[in-house]
This record gives C-alpha cells, sequence and structure tokens, in this order.
C-alpha cells in the first residue's frame, strides 16, 4: 500500500492524506477478517465441548427402574440377602470412555468385594454385622438400598428383589444412617425437613428429643433456625450422627441400615448415640454395623465379615462360646481391664 501509495503520490496522482487514510483504513479491516477466518476454530471447539456434554447427558444411570417395577409395601419388613456376589463396577462402567482412554492406563481387574453372602433378617429383628476393617460390612449395608445392583444372587425385602421394586418404595422402607453423616450447609429445621417435608414443629421436637438431641439444639440462640454445615455452627460427629438418627426418625423406614461410627465419639456422646439408637431401631428391622462390640451383645444374630464372606453367625453366648473369630474380636476389644464389662478371665 505504501509502495504503490508513495509512487503514486510522488507522481502526483493522489495526495499523501489519502495514502495515510487508506493504510489506517485497511488496518481497521485485518481484525474483522482475522476474527472471521477463527470462527471456524471455535465452531468446531464448541462442537467438541457438546460432544462431551452430550456424552455425560447419555451415560446410563447404573441403577434403573425396571419397567414393571413393584412398590414395597409398608409395613414389618423381613430382609433377605440370597447368595449374594458383588463387586464395585470397574472404571470404564462408570466414567466416560473418552476420559478413560486419556486419564487412566488400563483399569486393574475388579476386585470380588463380597461372595455367596446369605442371611434373612426377620420383621422386627436387629442383625448385627461385626468384622475386621475392609472385610465388606459397608458394602453389604449398600446393597440394601439398591445403592449398587449384585452381580449375582439377589437381595430381597418382604420378597421382593430391589432390583424389581420402585427406587421411590426402596427410598420410603429403607433408611440409612452412614458412618460420615451428611448435613446440608443450611438450618437445621431444613436438614430435617429433607425427610419429610411436610412435618409440622412439633413431629420435628418429637424427632429431636428422641435422637437425644433436642436439649443441645434449644440451647443454641437460634434453635432449630440455626445453620449447621460447612460455615455455620460446626456440630460434633456424635451430635452430626444424632441429627442423622432424628431424620430417620422423621422419616419412620420399616428397614434401617446403620453404620455405626461410635470409633470417634467420647463417651458421653457414645451413651446418648446409643439411646438414640434404642428409640430409633425399635420395632423396625435393623441391620447394624457396629464396631463396638458392646452395644450389640442383645442382637438377635450377630453375623461376623471376613475377607467378603460371613465366617460365623449366631447370637452372643454361642459365638463366644464357639471360639471362633468373634470370640477373637471380642477378646482384642475388652483386654483393657479398666472395662467393667470384660470378660473376667
Ligand atoms: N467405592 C469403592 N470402589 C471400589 N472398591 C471399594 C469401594 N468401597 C470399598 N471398596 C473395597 O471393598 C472392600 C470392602 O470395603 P467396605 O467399605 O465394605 O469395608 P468395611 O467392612 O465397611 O470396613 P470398615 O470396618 O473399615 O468400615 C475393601 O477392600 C475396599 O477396598
Ligand atoms: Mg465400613
Amino acid at each position: 500500500m505504501y509502495g504503490w501509495g508513495g509512487t503514486m503520490a510522488v507522481q502526483g496522482l493522489i495526495d499523501v492524506g489519502t495514502v495515510v487514510a487508506l493504510t489506517a483504513y485497511l488496518n481497521k479491516l485485518y481484525g474483522p477478517l482475522t476474527a472471521l477466518s477463527n470462527v471456524q476454530v471455535d465452531i468446531m471447539t464448541a462442537l467438541v465441548s457438546f460432544e462431551r456434554v452430550f456424552e455425560v447427558l447419555d451415560l446410563p444411570t447404573l441403577i434403573a427402574e425396571r419397567p414393571n417395577a413393584v412398590a414395597i409395601p409398608r409395613g414389618p419388613a423381613r430382609v433377605e440377602f440370597d447368595g449374594v456376589a458383588f463387586s464395585y463396577p470397574a472404571a470404564g462402567e462408570v466414567s466416560l470412555a473418552s476420559l478413560e482412554s486419556i486419564g487412566v492406563p488400563d483399569a486393574p481387574d475388579v476386585q470380588t468385594v463380597l461372595s455367596d453372602v446369605s442371611f434373612v433378617a426377620e420383621p422386627g429383628q436387629l442383625v448385627a454385622l461385626v468384622g475386621p476393617s475392609g472385610a465388606g460390612k459397608t458394602t453389604m449395608s449398600y446393597l440394601i438400598p439398591r445403592l449398587y445392583d449384585v452381580r449375582g444372587g439377589a437381595v430381597r425385602i418382604n420378597g421382593i428383589d430391589v432390583r424389581d421394586a420402585t427406587i421411590e418404595s426402596l427410598q420410603n422402607v429403607v433408611s440409612m444412617v452412614t458412618q460420615d453423616s451428611h448435613l446440608f450447609h443450611d438450618t437445621i429445621r431444613a436438614n430435617l425437613l429433607y425427610a419429610k417435608p411436610d412435618a409440622t414443629e412439633e413431629e420435628l421436637r418429637e424427632a429431636l428429643a428422641g435422637a437425644q438431641i433436642l436439649p443441645l439444639i434449644e440451647s443454641l440462640p437460634d434453635g432449630l433456625d440455626t445453620k449447621v454445615g460447612e460455615r455455620g455452627y460446626r456440630l460434633s460427629g456424635g451430635e452430626k450422627q444424632r441429627i442423622a438418627i432424628a431424620r430417620m426418625l422423621l422419616k419412620a423406614p420399616d428397614v434401617v441400615v446403620l453404620d455405626e461410627a461410635t470409633a470417634h465419639l467420647d463417651s458421653e456422646s457414645e451413651v446418648a448415640v446409643q439411646a438414640a439408637l434404642k428409640t430409633a431401631l425399635a420395632g423396625r428391622t435393623s441391620i447394624v454395623i457396629a464396631h463396638r462390640l458392646s452395644t450389640i451383645r442383645d442382637a438377635d444374630q450377630i453375623l461376623v465379615v471376613s475377607e467378603g464372606r460371613i465366617a460365623e453367625g449366631g447370637r452372643h453366648e454361642d459365638l463366644l462360646a464357639a471360639g471362633g473369630l468373634y470370640a477373637e474380636l471380642y477378646r482384642t476389644q475388652f483386654r483393657t481391664p479398666k472395662d467393667p464389662s470384660a470378660p473376667t478371665e
């Protein structure tokens, strides 16, 4: 432009001003032209992102309701494990293929977590699961509300395979209190109403009282409207679990699955949690994973889980007398001479 325009200007054909103006215009034109040529790149990037988004949206849910699912009737419930085998889904089954290919080198073989687990919890019975860490107790508890599907055998409630039941009825019948209860960053009231949106003030108080936590809540300046969770009022582990129990009481399920977290409770809150549990479990079919054997001495059935199998089962006295794994676990826990419940020998 300068070369051509300069020559023309020297020859007197156009003004120098015109040359300067033309080059300025040309600069203005370049910007939009470059942007226009980049549009294709932008569109391609967006298309790739769309592909990823749709891949996530199209991912089939692992737990899906069958078309002809039936509702589990409410009332006393019988929980049955019939030759259950289980392993956690491999990475490829639960995540995106396109991410797997770049993220994880080669997923290791799936490990069998449970094999041939069979037992029956009759209506109203308390079945306790004990055993070493990593034995598969928590995993067994996940199968009752169908958080995962079994690989073999079946889990039945009142004779209905949980895979044939409607998800909603399953959620109403089974209630879980986990090892680490989660509270939303919201008021205590909101955290409780989550279980029963139309609960009255009276019902909330009753549930909190049953869970042995009403006095503490009432002593807070905002009472039920105190914010808890991450940035709110920090409840201790035992208090959180009691709120979770109150939530469960509100829901009034027929089957209670409880993963005890007494391991990190001081003895005072442990007593409170025990009292709360007594109310919560009364008259319900309960599956309790116990870490403190003192809590389950009265269980109708104690199942000792070891390496994904039920090693032995029975009542406390029988298992102690049998001198197997349970007797060994019991002795390890109660060896401290200060414990008044320790066996005398
Ligand atoms: N989400 C998961 N994905 C894959 N494997 C898992 C998963 N959760 C647990 N496991 C494996 O399953 C096995 C059983 O774990 P589980 O949590 O059932 O043990 P547990 O008996 O509850 O132990 P603890 O007494 O410590 O709570 C363990 O070997 C563990 O590594
Ligand atoms: Mg566990």
